[in-house]
């Protein structure tokens, strides 16, 4: 692909390499490594949430400029409830302040804002600037910013289960497609390209059954440190993968 004017050498030679014929529907991102990057540096696990939102920023416009048309940030799971009452708290404040911030952005852009998890336990305020945005922002046609808030893969498996079953559909009815269509995910492709950062070779509970068929990329890199250079690695890699589909490949 044709780089961007102002890129660097290093940036200039990762462009060139995609095949924008190739380039992955939807990319979703286990955003860790912020509580180290602060430690590293001697700061509070809050400066790194904060350096954390400045990452997704950069992120949105580097998906934008590879035509990327999804993107799923892990942000909150339902498993984060249990860490200390302030870092939540910094983090659902974070999370406000970005969607008030980035509101008009989003526009400009033609971004469209998504949410999975179960909305029901995050705070009022949060959840009357995410319906703000959502309606805003809803025609919004370049790119989908997916953000999964107090998601668990289980929990939201057995939600669909359970919404199934009091819908009173018969066990000979249900095939993957209609229990797809009960997940959060249900108007969002599968990821072609699930990324961790941080060194963590885990999926924890992440879009466990929409990742079945997508490439797993691992980084080293701390979320925080996860620049467009860093993108531009993840979507060489993904490239160089040959997909199956649990095929043969033609071998
Ligand atoms: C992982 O780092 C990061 C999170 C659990 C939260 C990610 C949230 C944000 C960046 C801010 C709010 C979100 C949006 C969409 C604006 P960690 O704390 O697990 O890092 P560690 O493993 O190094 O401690």
């Amino acid at each position: 692909m044709k780089p961007p004017k102002n890129a660097g050498e290093l940036e200039r030679k990762l462009w060139l390499e995609i095949d924008k014929n190739n380039i992955p529907s939807h990319v979703a991102i286990i955003m860790d490594g912020n509580g180290r990057w602060a430690k590293k540096r001697g700061l509070s696990r809050i400066k790194g949430h904060k350096a954390g939102v400045k990452a997704i920023e950069n992120a949105l416009d580097t998906v934008l400029d590879l035509k990327i048309k999804v993107i799923t940030v892990y942000a909150f799971s339902t498993e984060n409830w249990i860490r200390p009452k302030e870092e939540v708290s910094v983090l659902m404040t974070l999370l406000f302040q970005f969607l008030k911030l980035q509101k008009k952005k989003l526009m400009e852009k033609d971004i469209k804002l998504s949410i999975i998890g179960d909305r029901s336990r995050l705070p009022d305020f949060v959840n009357r600037e995410i319906d703000k945005v959502l309606e805003e922002t809803k025609d919004n046609k370049s790119l989908i910013f997916n953000i999964a808030l107090n998601y668990g893969g289980r929990a939201e498996i057995l939600k669909a289960v359970k919404d199934l079953i009091e819908e009173g559909v018969k066990p000979e009815e249900v095939d993957e497609n209609l229990f797809s269509s009960r997940l959060y995910t249900k108007n969002i492709p599968d990821p072609d390209l699930l990324i961790r950062t941080s060194g963590e070779i885990r999926v924890s509970n992440f879009l466990l059954w929409q990742i079945a068929y997508s490439e797993l990329y691992f980084t080293e890199v701390l979320w925080p440190d996860f620049d467009t250079i860093e993108m531009l690695k993840a979507i060489v890699e993904y490239q160089k993968r040959e997909r199956r589909f649990g095929g043969t490949g033609g071998v």
